[in-house]
C-alpha cells in the first residue's frame, strides 16, 4: 500500500472542514502534492486526549458507544504542525499532529492484487545463497547475546526472509531454549517443550527416520499453527542430512504468475490436516494451503503431504483444477531453483517462520550420528522484541 511517509511535514499545509462537518481535508506541498480526507468519526475515535486514551499505556478508554453516531467537526484551527478540531455534539476540542495524520492516512488508492505482501518482506529463491548479507549467513550466537544491534539485525532477517541461521552456539542439551529466550517463548505441544530429531527404531513420525523429507511446514494440523520453529544441531557426523528451505511466499507468487486460477483454488478452498500418531492425540485443522487475509494479503502457506487428510471441501467441479494446482505447487517446492541448502554443524541452528518458509532435510546415511533438537515458538513475541529494539536503538543518543 502506498502511504504518505515520503511526504515531509512542514508549515505548507492547509486544513479545512467539509461544509457539513463530516470530513477534514488536509492539502499541501511536501515532497509531493498531497490531498487527504479524514472522516469526523474516524478522527474522534482516534483522539489522543487523556479521557480517550490512557497516558500510561496508550490503550483506548472509551468504546464507540461513547462517541455520538452523528459526530461532526464544527471548528478547525492550525497552529504550527498541530491541527485543533472541535467536535459536536460533544463540544470537545482535540489536538492532532499533522505528522501522525499523514502516517495514518487512509485516503488513497487501494490497488492491491490478490496475494500482496507487506513491503518489508523479501521473497527469494536459490539465488539467496549468493547474497552476502542475507539470512543464509545469519549471525553468531555470542554476538546477538551481547549486542542489541546485532540481535535486532538478526530478528530483522527472520522478519524479512522468513528464516535465519545462528552459528556457534553452545553444544549442550536444550541449548535451543537459550535461542528462544532471546526473542520469545517456547510453544509446548504434545511433542513436549522440545523434540528430538534423530534415527529411532519404530519411528512414530517420519521426521525421526533417516529418510529425506519433502519440504513442508510443520504441524498444519494445529490451529493456531506454531508460527516459528527452531532446529538446533548437537551432532552432525553422518553423511548427508543437509537442511533445505524454500520460500512458500515465492512459490505462491510463482504459482499465481503461471496460472492465477491455480493460486485462486488453493487460497479459496480449505484442506484438512490430521495427526494421530500417539495415544490420546487426534489433532485436526481445516485451513487453505495458501491463506489470504480478507483484503488479499498473503498471510500463510501450509504444505505438508504427510499430514494432509482426504480433500473434501473442494467442489466436485473444481477438484481437477485443485489437484493440478496442488501438483504444480509441489513441483515448485521440489524445484532446485527455489531451494536454499545449508549444513548445520554442532552449535548451529536456524529459526524458520513456519507460516511462510518450508523446510526439509536430505536423506542421511546410517554411519555416524545426526542429532537435532527442535522446538516451536511464536512470531508475536519476536515482532514485539524487534519493534522494541528498533525503537530503543533509534532513540539512543548518538554519543552513547
Ligand atoms: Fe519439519
Amino acid at each position: 500500500m502506498q502511504r504518505y511517509e515520503t511526504i515531509q511535514v512542514n508549515q505548507m499545509f492547509e486544513a479545512t472542514v467539509a461544509a457539513d462537518g463530516s470530513q477534514l481535508i488536509v492539502t499541501g506541498e511536501g515532497s509531493a502534492r498531497f490531498h487527504m480526507r479524514f472522516h469526523a468519526i474516524w478522527l474522534r475515535d482516534n483522539a489522543w486526549d487523556e479521557s480517550t486514551r490512557s497516558a500510561v499505556n496508550g490503550q483506548r478508554l472509551i468504546t464507540l458507544a461513547d462517541i455520538p453516531p452523528h459526530t461532526r467537526i464544527s471548528h478547525v484551527n492550525v497552529n504550527g504542525s498541530e491541527i485543533h478540531l472541535t467536535f459536536q455534539p460533544e463540544n470537545k476540542t482535540i489536538t492532532y499532529s499533522a505528522r501522525w495524520l499523514m502516517d495514518n492516512a487512509y485516503d488513497q488508492q487501494h490497488c492491491r492484487h490478490s496475494g500482496w505482501m507487506q513491503p518489508n518482506l523479501v521473497i527469494w529463491d536459490s539465488d539467496l545463497s549468493g547474497e552476502p548479507d542475507s539470512s543464509i549467513s545469519g549471525a553468531a550466537f555470542n554476538d546477538i547475546c551481547n549486542d542489541a544491534s546485532a540481535l535486532k539485525e538478526w530478528l530483522q532477517q527472520i522478519a524479512r526472509y522468513g528464516f535465519a541461521q545462528l552459528r556457534s552456539g553452545p553444544v549442550k542439551d536444550k541449548a535451543l531454549f537459550k535461542v528462544v529466550d532471546l526473542f520469545g517463548y517456547v510453544r509446548e505441544t504434545n511433542y513436549g517443550r522440545h523434540f528430538e530429531v534423530r534415527t529411532e527404531v519404530n519411528p512414530v513420525n517420519l521426521a525421526y527416520t533417516g529418510l529425506g523429507l519433502q519440504a513442508h511446514t510443520d504441524n498444519p494440523y494445529r490451529d493456531p499453527v506454531p508460527t516459528l520453529q527452531v532446529l538446533y544441531c548437537l551432532e552432525s557426523s553422518a553423511a548427508g542430512g543437509e537442511n533445505m528451505v524454500v520460500d512458500g511466499f515465492a512459490v505462491a507468487h510463482k504459482l499465481r504468475h503461471e496460472n492465477p486460477e491455480w493460486f485462486d483454488v488453493l487460497s479459496r478452498y480449505c484442506v484438512r490436516f490430521e495427526y494421530s500418531g500417539s495415544n490420546g492425540v487426534m489433532l485436526h485443522a481445516r485451513k487453505p494451503m495458501i491463506e489470504l487475509a480478507p483484503d488479499g494479503e498473503l498471510v500463510a502457506v501450509r504444505f505438508n503431504n504427510r499430514s494432509a487428510a482426504a480433500i473434501t471441501d473442494v467442489p466436485f467441479e473444481q477438484m481437477e483444477i485443485f489437484y493440478a494446482a496442488y501438483r504444480r505447487m509441489s513441483e515448485l517446492i521440489e524445484d532446485e531453483s527455489m531451494q536454499v541448502m545449508f549444513r548445520l554443524n554442532p552449535g548451529d541452528c536456524f529459526v524458520v517462520d513456519n507460516t511462510r518458509v518450508l523446510h526439509a532435510r536430505k536423506g542421511y546415511s546410517g554411519s555416524g550420528t545426526r542429532w537435532l533438537q527442535g522446538c516451536y515458538a511464536d512470531k508475536d513475541a519476536l515482532y514485539s522484541k524487534l519493534s522494541s529494539l528498533e525503537k530503543s536503538i533509534a532513540e539512543k543518543p548518538a554519543n552513547e
